[in-house]
């Protein structure tokens, strides 16, 4: 199979962990006969700094015209302070935009051998296996107005939620189909005791619903599914969300297998191509020590061979040599532990490809999304 895949690094640890993902799939590659061509774009604070905007038009189309993409991270406090409209930020907004990244899917799942790694006691985070669907191009991050004025003398500011009902009910349907194929449940999270769009929410999700009658809905309100989710995270299976809900849900779901640093994300569209990306930030504080941690986008890179692609054996070899390169005790920083051995970025990367070419794929321990 020959696929073309566009590469945007962004900013900060991005460079480390596209760069080590990259390796795998080119191991991936050598071992299953597929041709991997790789093009490189730019996005975020070093696109502002060399081409004046977050995300140039080339990168767009790049983007386009790639089979998949794959995305390091954006941001840094070199550009806290520029003009709202060149935060490296935006360029993840407008990427997601312009191909219509409509739902995230952010998996967390349950490594024993990270058990320790977490905050939570093992009885609680034992055998969790989540789906996040969050919704992705709407809600407040991109309704209009967004800005800040003076009313009478006083500093006001206004964002805006809003949602077309086309675009709760594909991101819903897509959560019922999700689980249609994994435990049969979705938790419908929003806050319908106070804001409009979530009540319109709660009656898509119970319409979509009638359409799956082999899937259980149940909702939950937002402050409650917060609790919820480190008080008894084995009871959910796909949580599907509006966009700001989903955005703070997914950091709180990442303490549960122990660090940021395991969770990769998928974006997809209703044609593609779709884009993966880790859920980390850019970590400007570890950049080019070679101690971020690569799992997330190497995970990332299997949702890609997986959804993408259609290469369930080739996803599976990626993922059970993550879990392998573990169960050996190989960890990076974040998820270090007395008695483990301490790698850097590009050792760990290593150790996933060697793995990845020696051993004969073995039963993935992650669930099949789609
Ligand atoms: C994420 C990030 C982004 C978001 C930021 C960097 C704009 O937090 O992907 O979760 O809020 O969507
Ligand atoms: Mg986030």
């Amino acid at each position: 199979m020959k696929k073309r895949i566009a590469i945007l690094p962004g900013d900060g640890i991005g460079k480390e962990v596209t760069r080590g993902a990259v390796d795998v799939l080119q191991a991936i590659g050598e071992r299953f006969g597929h041709r991997f061509s790789f093009s490189y774009g730019k996005i975020g604070g070093g696109a502002v700094d060399e081409m004046g905007t977050p995300l140039p038009d080339e990168t767009i189309e790049l983007c386009k015209n790639s089979d998949a993409v794959l995305l390091g991270a954006v941001g840094g406090p070199k550009w806290d302070q520029i003009p709202v409209h060149l935060r490296p930020e935006r360029g993840l907004l407008k990427i997601r935009k312009e191909l219509d990244l409509y739902a995230n899917l952010r998996p967390t799942i349950y490594y024993s051998s990270l058990a320790d790694a977490s905050p939570l006691k093992k009885e609680v985070i034992e055998d969790v296996d989540l789906l996040m669907v969050r919704e992705l191009t709407g809600g407040l991050y991109f309704g209009k107005p967004s800005e800040r004025s003076t009313q009478d003398g006083r500093d006001v500011v206004v964002d805006t939620l809003f949602y077309q009902k086309e675009e709760m009910t594909r991101v819903i349907k897509l959560a019922f189909e999700l689980a249609k194929n994994r435990g049969g449940k979705v938790t419908s999270v929003d806050k319908a005791n106070v804001l409009e769009s979530s009540r319109m929410w709660r009656e898509v999700a119970e319409e979509v619903a009638k359409d799956f009658p082999e899937v259980t809905l149940e909702h939950m309100l937002v402050d409650n599914a917060a609790m919820q989710m480190v008080r008894n995270p084995k009871q959910f299976d796909v949580v599907v969300t509006e966009n700001m809900f989903g955005d703070i849900l997914s950091d709180e779901a990442s303490v549960l297998t122990g660090s940021l640093g395991m969770l990769p994300s998928a974006s997809i569209s209703e044609k593609g191509p779709y884009l993966y990306e880790p859920i980390h930030g850019s970590a400007p504080d570890i950049e080019g020590q070679n101690i971020a941690n690569p799992l997330a986008t190497i995970l990332s890179v299997a949702m890609m061979l997986r959804l993408s692609f259609g290469l369930e054996t080739e996803a599976q070899a990626v993922e059970s040599s993550v879990n392998e390169v573990l169960n050996n005790g190989y960890r990076t920083r974040d998820i270090a532990s007395p008695g483990k051995k301490l790698v850097s970025t590009t050792e760990m990367v290593e150790e996933v490809k060697a793995t990845i070419l020696e051993n004969e794929a073995t039963q993935s321990i992650m669930s099949c999304y789609v």
